[in-house]
């Protein structure tokens, strides 16, 4: 039988769950709401009814939250970033500081003491490195361009910019993002505007025909920039494209582009051409530089990732006969970060080019004693490796969104570090960790941190001791 979709009238949102969603209770259901912040009342529609909970979204606001602000970007509510917009920063971070706290009460078994507070971004706005765009030859379209559809108006339906969330084949066109500072806004529209006069066909998501696919564009904290623009094929067009972003932007320092005909969008697998100026930007954090390829990770707010690492810096405490293991190091920058002040420091990741890039890091900082293996951690942290590059004294570890696998945290607790600093990105796999760690560790130190202020993502660092 068809779910009849009903509204809730005047319901109150008590609080922002997992993923963000605005929570209410109804009727013994937990509601969550979309479109909602904590304090509003709504009425709301329910389209979605489980045994236990519902979702819903807002459909009128009875009594606004006293916390909602108004949203500085245009496309807030189709975009999919920057969903929290529309709640004052202050709250976000309470509500991250609680989602750390909500996570470790009821997913974790273990005693912790309370968090530090929060250390909000000092960007609230700007503070991405990095922005991809994506080209479609026909982009999804806002009530407003339906309206002038039927009323008989033409309007440009290529588009240059985000896929609208869960959608694949569908892309919403930015004139304006605010994560980014300038030139990044102008460049954007240069190049849709360029490639619309002289007819370059844009993508077609669905059946892969068309010429331009991504536009990548990064900044560094160094004032260099570096573009990436991704087509399937290398042609007339495409190099009339890359002339005028090279002669319309003086300032990029690193133009390339990549022949992508898969049909999927990953390019780190793909061949990198440089059409102007070097292959790679420099990024400096601390007293540090880091080489950046265009294949390469870095954090996207390097400001944040600064105070991110200082605080792993700090809760590690390494000194000068301290061995040190990074686990999942990415492009070594926690690694390199803490081995001026450690006997040596190993780092060990998935991606192979990510621990040459790693390698590289060292050598320009004249830093000799790391060593990096690529390789996954299940597989490369076993007993024989550790007895071979030493027994840690105190491991870092920062894994991938679903955690570590259970025979890392095997391995950590057989080698038993006399400190285990945890950077987490999702606090619910991280409160399930530490459960294992806290057979043979005590938490403590807690230090949630804002990188991605407007959204409902937190990383936390946990300092652990060997009890
Ligand atoms: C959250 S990032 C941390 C990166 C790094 N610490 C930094 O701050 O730049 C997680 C890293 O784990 C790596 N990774 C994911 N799964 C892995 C696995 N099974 N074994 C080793 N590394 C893995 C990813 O490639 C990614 O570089």
């Amino acid at each position: 039988m068809k779910f009849k979709q009903y509204i809730i009238e005047n319901l109150e949102i008590i609080d922002a769950g997992a993923e963000g969603k605005a929570v209410a209770k109804h009727d013994g259901l937990t509601v969550f709401v979309e479109g909602a912040v904590p304090g509003d009342i709504v009425d709301a529609l329910v389209f979605k009814k489980k045994k236990n909970y519902a979702n819903a979204r807002c459909q009128r606001i009875v009594t606004p939250s006293p916390y909602r602000v108004e949203p500085c970007c245009k496309h807030f509510g189709t975009c999919g970033g920057c969903k929290w917009q529309m709640l004052d920063y202050q709250q976000q971070l309470f509500y991250k500081q609680k989602q750390v706290i909500d996570n470790f009460q009821h997913l974790g078994h273990f005693d912790f003491p309370a968090p530090q507070p929060i250390l909000a971004s000092e960007k609230q706005y700007g503070y991405r490195n990095k922005l991809e765009y994506t080209f479609t030859h026909q982009r999804w379209l806002s009530i407003e361009d339906m309206q002038a559809q039927q009323e008989g108006k033409e309007i440009e339906i290529r588009g240059l910019g985000f896929h609208v969330p869960s959608r694949f084949d569908k892309v919403l066109g930015i004139n304006e993002c605010h994560l980014q500072p300038e030139p990044s806004n102008r460049l954007r529209r240069a190049v849709q505007d360029f490639a619309i006069q002289h007819d370059i066909p844009f993508q077609n998501l669905r059946n892969h025909e068309g010429l331009l696919r991504n536009l990548i564009i990064r900044m560094s904290s160094t004032g260099e920039m570096m573009v990436i623009l991704v087509a399937t094929d290398y042609n007339e067009q495409v190099i009339g494209l890359l002339d005028f972003i090279a002669e319309q932007f003086p300032e990029i320092t690193s133009l390339q582009y990549v022949i992508n005909q898969k049909l999927n969008d990953s390019i780190s697998d793909l061949e990198f051409h440089t059409y102007k100026g070097k292959d790679f930007m420099m990024e400096r954090m601390g007293d540090l530089d880091f080489k950046v390829g265009p294949a390469s990770f870095y954090q996207t707010n390097s400001q944040q990732a600064y105070r991110l690492y200082s605080v792993a810096k700090e809760f590690a405490a390494v000194s000068a006969d301290d061995v040190v293991y990074d686990l999942y190091t990415g492009t070594g920058t926690i690694a390199n970060f803490l081995a001026r002040d450690a006997k040596k420091v190993v780092g060990i990741e998935y991606v192979e080019s990510a621990i040459e890039d790693a390698k590289v890091n060292s050598e320009i900082n004249h830093i000799e004693n790391t060593e990096f293996y690529a390789g996954d951690m299940a597989k490369v942290l076993t007993a024989d490796f550790i007895r071979m590059h030493g027994m840690p004294d105190i491991v870092v570890t920062d894994p991938p969104r679903n955690g570590m696998h259970p025979d890392v945290v095997d391995q950590l607790l057989l080698a038993s570090p006399k400190r285990i600093v945890y950077v987490s990105c999702n606090p619910a796999t991280q409160a399930r960790d530490l459960t294992l760690l806290t057979e043979r560790y005590n938490i403590l130190k807690i230090q949630p941190v804002d990188m991605f202020p407007h959204t409902q993502h937190v990383e936390n660092v946990v300092l652990l001791e060997l009890k």
